[in-house]
């Protein structure tokens, strides 16, 4: 069976047993702070979870797709993805218990549907703690479907229970469903949910009753659901007797690019886990760049930063295997072919997908050997010393100066034998934040957000000012910088109106040096080391104080808060809206980026 019948067949059931057919949502939520994205199905479905009536009714059912990156450390194996696509059957306060496992196991071992072994069949369910009880319902109805007692466990809460989905919202026990693969057991505690992958979990049927509360109370709902949650990706490997989802028809193609870009064999074991995560990793960032509610970029916060994360570990792993550069938006368009019939919102953006996998490359790929040697020389220092610690600070330097996720270093130094220092990594962010901070107050109102399109304003402010003391004189100081995320003002010494031609010339630098695509890069050191290495330094810092210095390559040098584009390149193009008196003897520019050509990427 393929993935495409599966779909097909599993609403078609449900719309049998009275269920309408809905579409998946988005996986950037809508209105939902408390999760950067889809994780399950239920989260667009919460307000009806709590009561709310449905405009399709109280039996739902869908296919919904999800990113889950709790667990990426675990893609690699035969079954972890950090995207995939979740089948549902939803009772909004309407059936319960009985109906939702008699229509689970009926789906699971009917001819007509999936046709598995019943004797393959085990269960889970939950073993109840303080307050909840144990869900002897479950356990009856199993039985009388005729799962014998020792195929039905019953475990805590930590296996047995779902949701929320966020901090607070609908929750409760549910009931699990395993296929035996067969395999010999690992031991004689094996059973389901343990991991050496002999029983695979393909199907969740959870009972919400609770509503977890903002401190930590679970009260009755006012309705009790159903959500029920089948993995598409799993069920067709276990359905099609595949060693892992990365042999189905939904990788096969993408594997197969994936070996023809690699160079040549490496280790068999390093090479089976990288081309999985990459695979993985490159899948994800497709459908999240694709995802038709939008907004999601490669960047520094939030879900910005996951997607960030997700392909800059995609190229390391890439690299792994001797897969040279460009390979993103190679890899990207297998994806996209492979999926257009289902999600043609991945064809509709697909320009968008491609420009934005080719630049996130090529922003890593300028600092990633950089900073690939800073480690190397840390770590052999440490080693050296005997050491097995890196410090918080310099995984810190890798991520603000390098753009190394922290958990990437974490590997890095996992490879080596040595651990990272998060608590000081943690402190080393806080105080870079409070640095920010003070910084911004300085600069009178400075960067009250910081958001992306605030950060590269903030960059282009430190080429403007270089690009004005080129075509204007040294004497031209900063005054007062404002950036809000629609433009920068920048109030500088000079004691009269610019021309047309100079203010064209400015342009053209901070263009040109745009165009350049510098890598921005930063370094902390005294005031007075600052001051010494020609860097501009606006703001009065205590003698000795420790200060960052930010560098647009070898263009400009700034004693800064920062933060910063990684690159000139991710700027667009600088355009000079207007020039005019601020105070005697200065000025004021105000100054826009446009956003970049999109859709253009080098082949
Ligand atoms: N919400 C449950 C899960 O994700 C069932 O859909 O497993």
């Amino acid at each position: 069976m393929t993935a495409d019948q599966l779909r097909d067949k599993y609403l078609r059931f449900f719309e049998s047993k009275g269920h309408a057919v809905i579409s998946g949502a988005s996986l950037i939520p809508e209105n939902d702070p408390t999760v950067l994205f889809t994780t399950a199905g239920m989260h667009p479905l919460v307000p009806y979870l709590l009561g709310e009536p449905h405009p399709a009714g109280r039996r739902l059912t869908d296919v919904q797709k999800c990113v889950r990156t709790g667990d990426i450390e675990a893609v690699g194996d035969a079954s972890h993805l950090t995207f995939f696509e979740m089948l549902g059957n939803w009772s909004l306060g309407d059936y319960f218990k009985r109906e939702a496992i008699e229509w689970s196991y009926e789906f699971l071992t009917s001819k007509d549907c999936l046709g598995f072994d019943p004797s393959r069949i085990s269960v889970t369910v939950f073993a109840g703690d303080d307050g909840v009880p144990r869900d002897e319902e479950s356990i009856a109805i199993w039985r009388g479907l005729g799962i014998p007692p020792e195929r039905i466990h019953a475990l805590p809460r930590e296996d047995n229970w779902w949701g929320p989905a966020g901090q607070t919202g609908p929750c409760g026990p549910d009931t699990e469903m395993f296929i035996d693969t067969l395999k010999p057991a690992c031991g004689t505690d094996c059973r389901p949910g343990c991991h050496c992958g002999k029983y695979l979990e393909i199907w969740n049927d959870v009972f919400m009753q609770y509503n977890k509360t903002a401190d930590g109370r679970y009260e009755p709902l006012r309705q009790v659901n159903v959500d029920t949650g089948m993995g598409v990706e799993r069920t067709i490997s276990m359905l099609q007797e595949r060693p892992s989802v990365f042999e189905t028809e939904l990788f096969a193609p993408l594997m197969a690019a994936i070996d023809s870009l690699a160079g040549p064999p490496v280790a068999a074991e390093v090479a089976c886990r990288a081309r999985r995560i990459v695979a993985d990793h490159l899948r994800t960032a497709t459908f999240i760049l694709g995802d038709p509610r939008g907004g999601v970029k490669p960047g520094n916060l939030g879900a910005n930063y996951v997607l960030r994360r997700l392909i800059r570990r995609a190229v390391r792993y890439a690299k792994l295997l001797g897969i040279g550069s460009g390979f993103a938006r190679v890899l990207a368009e297998v994806v996209i072919d492979n999926y257009r019939h289902v999600y043609p919102e991945l064809e509709e953006k697909r320009a968008f997908i491609l420009a934005e996998l080719v630049a996130e490359e090529e922003r890593f790929e300028k600092t990633l050997s950089a900073g690939q040697r800073e480690f190397d020389k840390v770590a052999a220092a440490l080693r050296q010393h005997g050491q097995t610690q890196l410090s918080g600070r310099t995984a810190f330097k890798l991520y603000d100066t390098y753009g190394f996720p922290l958990e990437m270093t974490e590997e890095l130094a996992a490879e080596q034998g040595l651990a990272v220092d998060r608590a000081g990594y943690e402190a080393a962010f806080s105080k870079h934040q409070e640095l920010s901070r003070q910084n911004d107050a300085t600069f009178k109102g400075g960067l009250a957000d910081h958001g992306e399109a605030t950060t590269r304003l903030h960059t282009a402010t430190h080429l403007l000012q270089k690009a004005l003391q080129i075509v204007l004189g040294d004497h031209v100081q900063q005054k007062g910088s404002n950036i809000t995320p629609e433009r920068l003002r920048f109030d500088f010494t000079h004691g009269e109106k610019m021309t047309p031609g100079q203010l064209a010339e400015v342009e053209r630098i901070v263009n040109e040096q745009i165009q350049r695509n510098l890598p921005v890069t930063m370094e902390t050191m005294t005031i007075e080391e600052a001051r010494a290495g020609g860097a501009m330094a606006l703001f009065t810092a205590k003698y000795g104080e420790q200060v960052k210095v930010y560098s647009a390559g070898d263009f400009s040098k700034e004693v800064c808060g920062g933060p910063h584009a990684a690159s000139t390149g991710e700027l667009g193009r600088f355009r000079i809206q207007k020039e005019e008196s601020s105070s005697a003897g200065v000025r004021r520019i105000k100054a826009v980026l446009e956003s970049r050509a999109l859709g253009t990427p080098s082949c």
